[in-house]
Protein backbone atom coordinates (compact mmCIF):
# COMPACT_ATOMS: atom_id res chain seq x y z
CA UNK A 1 0.00 0.00 0.00
CA UNK A 2 1.15 3.44 -1.19
CA UNK A 3 -0.20 5.12 2.10
CA UNK A 4 0.61 3.15 5.08
CA UNK A 5 0.53 6.21 7.42
CA UNK A 6 -1.80 8.74 8.87
CA UNK A 7 -1.32 11.92 11.69
CA UNK A 8 -4.65 12.74 13.55
CA UNK A 9 -3.74 16.30 15.55
CA UNK A 10 -6.28 16.21 17.85
CA UNK A 11 -4.40 18.24 20.73
CA UNK A 12 -6.58 21.37 19.98
CA UNK A 13 -8.02 23.45 22.93
CA UNK A 14 -11.42 23.24 20.73
CA UNK A 15 -12.46 26.80 22.04
CA UNK A 16 -15.14 26.69 19.44
CA UNK A 17 -17.51 24.66 21.37
CA UNK A 18 -16.67 25.27 24.83
CA UNK A 19 -18.10 24.39 27.15
CA UNK A 20 -18.70 20.82 25.92
CA UNK A 21 -14.33 20.82 25.54
CA UNK A 22 -13.59 22.45 28.81
CA UNK A 23 -13.10 18.57 29.97
CA UNK A 24 -13.11 16.44 26.82
CA UNK A 25 -11.90 16.44 23.47
CA UNK A 26 -14.15 17.76 20.72
CA UNK A 27 -12.75 14.90 18.90
CA UNK A 28 -14.61 12.37 21.40
CA UNK A 29 -18.60 14.42 20.54
CA UNK A 30 -20.83 11.37 18.67
CA UNK A 31 -22.12 12.10 15.45
CA UNK A 32 -25.58 9.95 15.83
CA UNK A 33 -23.61 6.90 17.66
CA UNK A 34 -20.27 7.45 16.75
CA UNK A 35 -17.40 9.91 18.06
CA UNK A 36 -15.78 12.07 15.64
CA UNK A 37 -12.91 10.45 15.71
CA UNK A 38 -14.01 7.11 14.81
CA UNK A 39 -15.24 8.14 11.39
CA UNK A 40 -11.67 9.92 10.58
CA UNK A 41 -9.74 6.45 11.89
CA UNK A 42 -12.34 4.35 9.55
CA UNK A 43 -12.12 7.07 6.70
CA UNK A 44 -8.31 6.45 6.58
CA UNK A 45 -8.53 2.74 7.10
CA UNK A 46 -10.74 2.33 4.06
CA UNK A 47 -8.01 4.08 2.07
CA UNK A 48 -5.81 1.71 3.19
CA UNK A 49 -3.93 2.84 5.94
CA UNK A 50 -2.96 0.94 9.09
CA UNK A 51 -0.54 2.60 11.08
CA UNK A 52 -2.93 5.74 12.98
CA UNK A 53 -0.51 8.40 14.59
CA UNK A 54 -2.49 10.73 17.22
CA UNK A 55 -1.35 13.91 18.38
CA UNK A 56 -2.81 14.32 21.68
CA UNK A 57 -2.89 17.02 24.34
CA UNK A 58 -3.79 17.74 27.75
CA UNK A 59 -7.47 16.28 28.25
CA UNK A 60 -6.76 13.37 25.34
CA UNK A 61 -7.08 10.07 27.65
CA UNK A 62 -10.67 9.62 26.18
CA UNK A 63 -9.15 8.94 22.68
CA UNK A 64 -6.49 6.57 23.58
CA UNK A 65 -9.37 4.61 25.70
CA UNK A 66 -11.66 4.17 23.17
CA UNK A 67 -8.93 2.83 20.81
CA UNK A 68 -8.17 0.03 23.42
CA UNK A 69 -9.53 -2.89 24.28
CA UNK A 70 -12.21 -2.49 26.79
CA UNK A 71 -11.88 -5.95 28.43
CA UNK A 72 -14.77 -5.88 31.28
CA UNK A 73 -17.42 -4.85 28.48
CA UNK A 74 -16.63 -7.59 26.03
CA UNK A 75 -16.65 -10.12 28.88
CA UNK A 76 -20.53 -8.31 30.01
CA UNK A 77 -21.69 -8.38 26.37
CA UNK A 78 -20.64 -11.83 25.68
CA UNK A 79 -21.75 -13.57 28.70
CA UNK A 80 -25.10 -11.06 28.22
CA UNK A 81 -25.07 -12.85 24.26
CA UNK A 82 -25.10 -9.61 23.02
CA UNK A 83 -23.05 -10.63 20.18
CA UNK A 84 -23.99 -7.95 17.59
CA UNK A 85 -22.82 -4.79 19.96
CA UNK A 86 -19.77 -7.07 20.97
CA UNK A 87 -18.96 -6.67 17.06
CA UNK A 88 -19.48 -3.38 17.02
CA UNK A 89 -16.95 -2.79 20.50
CA UNK A 90 -14.40 -4.51 18.27
CA UNK A 91 -14.79 -3.35 15.06
CA UNK A 92 -13.78 0.04 16.52
CA UNK A 93 -10.12 -1.28 16.69
CA UNK A 94 -9.58 -3.91 14.12
CA UNK A 95 -6.77 -6.17 14.88
CA UNK A 96 -4.60 -5.32 11.40
CA UNK A 97 -4.42 -1.37 12.82
CA UNK A 98 -1.95 -0.24 14.82
CA UNK A 99 -2.72 2.78 17.08
CA UNK A 100 0.08 5.12 18.28
CA UNK A 101 0.08 8.40 20.61
CA UNK A 102 2.69 10.96 20.49
CA UNK A 103 1.88 13.97 22.56
CA UNK A 104 2.17 17.85 22.00
CA UNK A 105 2.93 19.58 25.27
CA UNK A 106 1.61 22.63 24.07
CA UNK A 107 -0.90 23.91 21.56
CA UNK A 108 1.34 25.61 19.10
CA UNK A 109 -0.98 25.08 16.31
CA UNK A 110 -1.62 22.51 13.23
CA UNK A 111 2.02 22.61 11.79
CA UNK A 112 3.46 22.04 15.49
CA UNK A 113 1.07 19.26 15.61
CA UNK A 114 2.09 17.57 12.39
CA UNK A 115 5.79 18.38 13.40
CA UNK A 116 5.31 15.92 16.88
CA UNK A 117 4.92 12.96 14.49
CA UNK A 118 7.90 13.43 12.28
CA UNK A 119 9.88 10.64 13.75
CA UNK A 120 6.98 8.41 13.51
CA UNK A 121 6.32 8.40 9.99
CA UNK A 122 9.85 8.12 8.61
CA UNK A 123 10.73 9.04 5.40
CA UNK A 124 7.57 8.16 3.45
CA UNK A 125 4.82 10.34 2.38
CA UNK A 126 1.55 10.12 5.03
CA UNK A 127 -2.04 11.40 5.14
CA UNK A 128 -3.28 13.77 7.66
CA UNK A 129 -6.82 13.54 8.76
CA UNK A 130 -8.46 16.18 10.94
CA UNK A 131 -11.32 14.86 12.47
CA UNK A 132 -13.46 17.57 12.98
CA UNK A 133 -14.07 18.09 9.62
CA UNK A 134 -16.17 14.90 9.12
CA UNK A 135 -16.50 13.85 5.47
CA UNK A 136 -18.80 11.69 3.76
CA UNK A 137 -18.11 10.43 0.41
CA UNK A 138 -18.69 7.40 -2.12
CA UNK A 139 -16.08 6.60 -2.52
CA UNK A 140 -14.58 7.79 1.21
CA UNK A 141 -12.64 11.15 0.49
CA UNK A 142 -9.04 10.24 1.96
CA UNK A 143 -9.56 6.57 -0.60
CA UNK A 144 -10.06 9.30 -3.69
CA UNK A 145 -7.32 11.09 -2.86
CA UNK A 146 -5.15 7.84 -2.50
CA UNK A 147 -6.12 7.17 -5.95
CA UNK A 148 -4.96 10.63 -6.84
CA UNK A 149 -1.46 10.38 -5.14
CA UNK A 150 -0.81 7.00 -7.04
CA UNK A 151 -1.25 8.61 -10.47
CA UNK A 152 0.80 12.20 -9.69
CA UNK A 153 3.43 10.59 -7.11
CA UNK A 154 2.85 14.23 -4.50
CA UNK A 155 1.58 16.33 -2.33
CA UNK A 156 -2.55 16.53 -2.59
CA UNK A 157 -4.38 18.81 -0.24
CA UNK A 158 -8.67 18.21 -0.57
CA UNK A 159 -9.89 21.23 -1.60
CA UNK A 160 -13.72 22.76 -1.46
CA UNK A 161 -15.74 26.02 -2.65
CA UNK A 162 -16.69 28.20 -0.07
CA UNK A 163 -18.38 31.18 0.12
CA UNK A 164 -16.58 34.96 -0.19
CA UNK A 165 -17.51 35.76 3.17
CA UNK A 166 -15.91 32.38 4.38
CA UNK A 167 -12.35 32.66 3.09
CA UNK A 168 -11.23 33.75 6.74
CA UNK A 169 -11.84 30.48 8.14
CA UNK A 170 -10.06 28.72 5.77
CA UNK A 171 -6.07 28.07 4.04
CA UNK A 172 -7.05 29.27 0.09
CA UNK A 173 -5.02 27.91 -2.52
CA UNK A 174 -4.53 29.30 -6.21
CA UNK A 175 -3.27 27.83 -9.38
CA UNK A 176 -3.55 25.97 -12.88
CA UNK A 177 -5.80 23.32 -13.63
CA UNK A 178 -4.66 20.29 -14.71
CA UNK A 179 -8.06 18.67 -15.46
CA UNK A 180 -11.72 18.56 -13.67
CA UNK A 181 -10.65 17.90 -10.21
CA UNK A 182 -6.40 18.66 -9.94
CA UNK A 183 -5.38 22.26 -9.63
CA UNK A 184 -1.37 22.51 -9.73
CA UNK A 185 -1.00 24.48 -6.57
CA UNK A 186 0.76 28.00 -7.10
CA UNK A 187 -0.19 29.73 -4.00
CA UNK A 188 -1.60 29.23 -0.54
CA UNK A 189 -2.42 31.55 1.78
CA UNK A 190 -4.12 30.83 5.51
CA UNK A 191 -7.50 32.64 6.55
CA UNK A 192 -7.45 35.19 3.75
CA UNK A 193 -9.68 38.07 4.00
CA UNK A 194 -12.24 37.97 1.14
CA UNK A 195 -10.59 40.80 -1.26
CA UNK A 196 -7.10 39.28 -0.52
CA UNK A 197 -7.92 35.69 -1.23
CA UNK A 198 -6.67 34.40 -4.31
CA UNK A 199 -9.59 31.92 -5.36
CA UNK A 200 -12.34 30.37 -3.22
CA UNK A 201 -10.92 26.94 -2.73
CA UNK A 202 -10.62 26.10 0.56
CA UNK A 203 -8.15 23.54 2.36
CA UNK A 204 -10.63 20.86 3.96
CA UNK A 205 -9.03 18.45 6.66
CA UNK A 206 -7.78 16.01 4.47
CA UNK A 207 -4.30 16.11 3.44
CA UNK A 208 -1.46 13.69 1.71
CA UNK A 209 1.86 15.01 2.44
CA UNK A 210 5.40 13.85 1.66
CA UNK A 211 7.93 14.05 4.36
CA UNK A 212 9.67 17.07 3.05
CA UNK A 213 7.24 19.49 4.59
CA UNK A 214 8.37 19.11 7.55
CA UNK A 215 11.60 20.92 7.19
CA UNK A 216 9.06 23.48 5.70
CA UNK A 217 7.29 23.28 8.86
CA UNK A 218 10.24 24.09 10.52
CA UNK A 219 11.83 26.96 8.92
CA UNK A 220 8.13 28.95 9.15
CA UNK A 221 8.07 31.51 11.85
CA UNK A 222 4.90 31.82 13.58
CA UNK A 223 2.12 32.66 11.26
CA UNK A 224 -1.86 33.39 11.26
CA UNK A 225 -2.91 33.69 15.60
CA UNK A 226 0.54 33.29 16.75
CA UNK A 227 0.44 29.70 15.53
CA UNK A 228 2.94 27.34 13.64
CA UNK A 229 0.54 26.74 10.65
CA UNK A 230 0.83 23.77 8.23
CA UNK A 231 -0.36 26.14 5.24
CA UNK A 232 2.72 28.02 5.58
CA UNK A 233 4.51 24.82 5.71
CA UNK A 234 2.97 23.73 2.28
CA UNK A 235 3.87 27.32 1.19
CA UNK A 236 7.47 26.34 1.24
CA UNK A 237 6.75 22.83 0.30
CA UNK A 238 5.27 24.50 -2.77
CA UNK A 239 8.60 26.12 -3.59
CA UNK A 240 10.29 22.53 -3.93
CA UNK A 241 7.56 20.44 -5.21
CA UNK A 242 4.75 19.76 -6.87
CA UNK A 243 1.83 20.30 -4.46
CA UNK A 244 -1.90 19.75 -6.23
CA UNK A 245 -5.58 20.58 -5.00
CA UNK A 246 -7.96 17.61 -4.88
CA UNK A 247 -11.96 18.78 -5.40
CA UNK A 248 -13.01 16.01 -3.70
CA UNK A 249 -16.29 14.37 -4.55
CA UNK A 250 -19.04 14.25 -1.27
CA UNK A 251 -19.86 16.88 1.88
CA UNK A 252 -18.01 18.15 4.58
CA UNK A 253 -19.10 19.18 7.82
CA UNK A 254 -17.38 21.70 9.75
CA UNK A 255 -17.76 20.23 13.24
CA UNK A 256 -15.40 21.93 14.72
CA UNK A 257 -18.34 24.26 14.96
CA UNK A 258 -21.69 23.87 16.74
CA UNK A 259 -23.81 24.80 13.36
CA UNK A 260 -21.95 22.15 11.64
CA UNK A 261 -21.78 19.37 14.50
CA UNK A 262 -25.82 19.80 14.65
CA UNK A 263 -25.89 19.69 10.81
CA UNK A 264 -23.94 16.50 10.75
CA UNK A 265 -25.99 15.11 13.26
CA UNK A 266 -29.01 15.95 11.69
CA UNK A 267 -28.61 14.58 8.00
CA UNK A 268 -26.14 11.62 9.23
CA UNK A 269 -29.49 10.69 11.39
CA UNK A 270 -32.01 11.06 8.43
CA UNK A 271 -29.60 8.68 6.77
CA UNK A 272 -29.68 5.92 9.47
CA UNK A 273 -30.91 2.43 8.80
CA UNK A 274 -32.70 2.22 11.49
CA UNK A 275 -33.02 5.63 12.83
CA UNK A 276 -33.92 7.47 9.73
CA UNK A 277 -37.54 6.74 8.74
CA UNK A 278 -38.48 7.82 12.55
CA UNK A 279 -36.53 10.72 12.85
CA UNK A 280 -37.61 12.04 8.99
CA UNK A 281 -41.29 11.52 10.84
CA UNK A 282 -40.25 13.16 14.06
CA UNK A 283 -39.11 16.20 11.99
CA UNK A 284 -42.17 16.77 10.02
CA UNK A 285 -44.34 16.49 12.79
CA UNK A 286 -42.36 19.66 14.38
CA UNK A 287 -44.00 23.08 14.65
CA UNK A 288 -40.76 24.96 12.77
P1 LIG B 1 -8.63 24.07 14.96
O1 LIG B 1 -8.20 25.17 14.09
O2 LIG B 1 -10.02 23.57 14.82
O3 LIG B 1 -8.30 24.49 16.45
O4 LIG B 1 -7.62 22.87 14.72
P2 LIG B 1 -8.85 23.91 17.82
O5 LIG B 1 -7.98 24.46 18.89
O6 LIG B 1 -8.97 22.42 17.80
O7 LIG B 1 -10.32 24.48 17.92
P3 LIG B 1 -10.86 25.97 18.17
O8 LIG B 1 -10.58 26.72 16.89
O9 LIG B 1 -10.17 26.52 19.36
O10 LIG B 1 -12.32 25.77 18.41
C1 LIG B 1 -7.70 21.99 13.62
C2 LIG B 1 -7.17 20.64 14.03
O11 LIG B 1 -5.83 20.72 14.46
C3 LIG B 1 -5.66 20.21 15.76
C4 LIG B 1 -7.05 20.23 16.38
O12 LIG B 1 -7.18 19.24 17.38
C5 LIG B 1 -7.95 20.02 15.18
O13 LIG B 1 -8.11 18.64 14.88
N1 LIG B 1 -4.67 21.03 16.48
C6 LIG B 1 -4.74 22.39 16.42
C7 LIG B 1 -3.67 20.42 17.21
O14 LIG B 1 -3.59 19.17 17.28
N2 LIG B 1 -2.75 21.20 17.85
C8 LIG B 1 -2.78 22.54 17.79
O15 LIG B 1 -1.90 23.19 18.38
C9 LIG B 1 -3.82 23.16 17.07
Amino acid sequence: MLIQKAIFPVAGLGTRFLPATKAQPKEMLPVVDKPLIQYAVEEAYAAGVREMIFVTGRHKRPIEDHFDMTFELEVALEQAGKEELLGVVRSVKPDDMECIYVRQAQALGLGHAVLCAQRLTGNEPFAVLLADDLMVGTPPVLAQMVEQFKEWRASIIAVQEVPPEHTRRYGIVAGHAVNERMMDVQRIVEKPAPEAAPSRLGVAGRYILTPGVFHEISNQPRGVGGEIQLTDGIAGLLRREKVFAYRYEGRRYDCGSKEGFLQANVELTLEHPVLGAGFRDYLKDLPL
